[in-house]
């Protein structure tokens, strides 16, 4: 198949162009590179059945693909701040495009949102028929609002059109090519750890985060795809819930870093639960994650360790 992934530039995005491309399919990676980086698509740039793009899509998008991926989005809150009206324009503008393209082909398509569409949840662990808890006018508004609209749009392109539009609401994903300097609390953790400096726990860290291998999403991502049609949403992520506290002292350990913990207070709209249910996945599609903490962190703080060496220090967010 000849394959679009937008934001294929980006940390899943780039494992799962990979990935597909391992599987023999032609892909087309779409991406401005506004957070992705060329690097990330190193090992198969050369590759005659990959082409990359540069493209915003918040422009409209002309091109005969089978199958589209639509991840393209600043996805952490360092990156998703720094420019909200940039980014509820490209989760609105982006998806809109990316589904009129679908419609216009008749090609099915993947929406990655995400866990934030629950916001701060008060239903625990969140199954897909939770409608969530979402501040519509906080900071963190322009990324789950903006996901909130790309999910109507992709439902309303279904029911209105007939796309094949499909949704997959991705948790907490870590993993190589993770961007170190996104401020995400494994990045930042592993960061802290290897540059020997205090990890920030904000809160009393016992507020809680379920961590999925990037490996597992992808194969996720993918079999959501792939599978009958089905439009979610379908949750990705690893139920095991662990508290951020106890994330510190896994990367302390694992690192064998000298460092310690240093607490800062909490930011506005933090959530201080999230965990999947993921059972409309295992039932639906058979998935659920495979690689542990213990060998994804082992995994990330080797690629993280490379990043440190090659480019120098990332200095404190
Ligand atoms: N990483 C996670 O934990 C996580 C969790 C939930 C959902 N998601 C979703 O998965 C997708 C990928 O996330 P990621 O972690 O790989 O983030 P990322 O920032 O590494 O990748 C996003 C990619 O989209 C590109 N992009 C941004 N705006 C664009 C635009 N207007 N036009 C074209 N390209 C654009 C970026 O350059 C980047 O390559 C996002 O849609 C995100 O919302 C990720």
């Amino acid at each position: 198949m000849r394959i679009l992934v937008t934001g294929g530039a980006g940390f899943i995005g780039s494992h799962l162009c990979e990935r597909l491309l391992n599987e023999g399919h032609n892909v087309v990676c779409m991406d401005n590179l506004y957070t992705g980086r060329e690097e990330n698509l190193q090992t198969f740039l050369g590759n005659p059945r990959f082409k990359f793009i540069r493209h915003d899509v918040q422009e409209p998008i002309l091109m005969e693909v089978d199958l589209i991926y639509h991840l393209a989005c600043p996805a952490s809150p360092v990156h998703y701040q720094a420019n909200p009206i940039y980014t509820i324009k490209t989760a609105f503008l982006g998806t809109l495009n990316v589904l009129e393209l679908a419609k216009r082909l008749g090609v099915p398509v993947l929406l990655a949102s995400t866990s934030e569409v629950y916001g701060d949840p008060i239903v625990h662990p969140q199954v897909e028929d939770y409608w969530g808890n979402v501040n519509p006018v906080g900071v963190r508004s322009c990324y789950d609002e903006g996901k909130r609209a790309a999910e109507t749009l992709a439902m309303d392109y279904r029911r209105y059109y007939g796309v094949d539009s499909r949704i997959v609401r991705i948790f907490n994903t870590y993993g190589p090519r993770i961007d170190p300097r996104d401020g995400r609390v494994v990045s930042a953790f592993i960061v802290q750890a290897l540059q020997d400096q205090p990890l920030t726990i904000y809160g009393d860290g016992r507020q809680t985060r379920s961590f999925c291998y990037v490996d597992d999403v992808v194969e996720g991502i993918k079999r959501v795809a792939a599978a009958r049609e089905y439009p979610g949403p379908v949750n990705l992520g690893n139920p095991v819930e662990l508290t951020v506290a106890d994330l510190a002292a896994a990367v302390l350990a694992m690192t064998g870093s000298r460092s310690y913990v240093v607490h800062q207070p909490l930011p506005k709209d933090d959530p201080v639960r999230r965990r999947p249910d993921i059972s409309r996945a295992k039932v639906i599609f058979g998935w659920e994650p495979k690689v542990s903490l213990e060998e994804g962190l082992r995994r990330t703080i080797v690629f993280i360790r490379q990043i440190l060496a090659d480019r120098g220090p990332v200095r404190e967010q």
